[in-house]
């Protein structure tokens, strides 16, 4: 088979009304400040006339501004002849950075970007708590107990001050990623981290322990999926604060409690591996591995140089 002539464009209005029920996900470049989105075009062999096959958008990451983000998609009928791998390198070229994205292990796109030589920075499993089992039951009033007499409150969100809440989230978020995902400055995260996750969730079931009026630890309820399967996440807005590991527990004992009474039947939490106290903590509850998640460096810059040197 001849190797067709191929060509990168800017994605037009024209491309998404003619082709945009073709792929998952096309709009006209320059839909977003400083993002670009590009298709693939070769000739049709039957008409002789332009065919769109590919589309792609590269864009800064405003919250981990190290990488940036990176999505395409060939249409079906021409995957595996490297139009992939071409579209990826010309999406690189308008960057230095390294490109990011996820993948499940083992599925196509993991297969697709290990093979542009993709490292993970982050294995992300989520972990599926049996929140209705008897033992969940059990754990909770142990780390109850196991608290007893010490000066922490325990809130649910919609009790405290949105601008209290809106800065632990931030605080916690800036730690949290600082060393596998740096972030921008805590000026550009309240807004774009803090205040989106406090409006994504569920502040009567969701829960912040403090300790001389200070919020110590988070717990929070996302408002999807709603439902016997529940999402969220915790941790210490102080990671390294004395007491942090009791009040992190608690605050999870005490939103299981409140799935418990809300009739839960699991919880997934997309904790990261590498958060000192929530990892710990969920190894010692009965918990299953669900749709686990890498996060991944294409190679783009610098780095693609150096890969590549002879
Ligand atoms: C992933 C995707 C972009 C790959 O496009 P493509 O044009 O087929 O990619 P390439 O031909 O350049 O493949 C390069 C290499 O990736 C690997 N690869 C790609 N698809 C694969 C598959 N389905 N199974 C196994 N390996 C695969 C192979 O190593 C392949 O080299 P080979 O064909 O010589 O064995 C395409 O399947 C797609 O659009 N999928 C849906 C959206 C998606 O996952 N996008 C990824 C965003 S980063």
């Amino acid at each position: 088979m001849t190797t067709p002539v191929i060509c990168f464009r800017p994605a037009t209005e024209a491309d998404v009304d003619r082709d945009g029920h073709r792929f998952e996900w096309l709009k006209p470049d320059g839909w977003r400040k400083g993002y670009r989105a590009l298709v693939l075009e070769i000739e049709d062999p039957s008409t002789r006339r332009p065919l769109v096959i590919g589309v792609g958008r590269i864009g800064p990451n405003t919250v981990h501004p190290t990488r940036d983000l990176v999505e395409i998609e060939i249409d079906p009928q021409h995957r595996r002849r490297g139009f992939g791998t071409a579209f990826i390198r010309e999406l690189g070229r308008y960057s230095s950075n390294p490109l990011s994205t996820k993948a499940m292990p083992g599925s196509e796109r993991d297969l697709f970007v290990r093979s542009l030589g993709a490292t993970t920075y982050l294995p992300v499993p989520m972990l599926r708590i049996d929140v209705a089992a008897e033992r969940t039951g059990r754990w909770c009033s142990a780390v109850r107990a196991a608290g007893e007499g010490d000066a922490v409150s325990v809130h649910r969100w919609s009790e405290l001050p949105r601008e209290q809440l809106v800065d632990a989230l931030t605080d916690r978020y800036l730690w949290q990623h600082a060393s596998w995902s740096p972030t921008s400055s805590r000026e550009v995260i309240r807004p774009e981290v803090g205040e989106a996750f406090f409006e994504e969730t569920v502040r009567e079931h969701s829960v912040a322990v403090l300790r001389s009026g200070r919020i110590t630890a988070l717990a929070e309820l996302y408002d999807e999926p709603i439902g016997p399967h529940r999402e969220g996440s915790f941790e210490a807005v102080d990671a390294a604060a004395l007491h942090a590991r009791n009040d992190v527990a608690l605050s999870l004992a005490a939103m299981l409690e409140e799935l418990r009474a809300l009739g839960a039947v699991t919880a997934d939490f997309d904790n990261h591996p590498t958060d000192p106290h929530a990892a710990p903590l969920l190894a010692t509850l009965d918990r299953q591995e669900a749709d686990p998640v890498h996060l991944v460096e294409i190679p783009n810059g610098l780095t693609a140089a150096l890969r590549e040197l002879e």
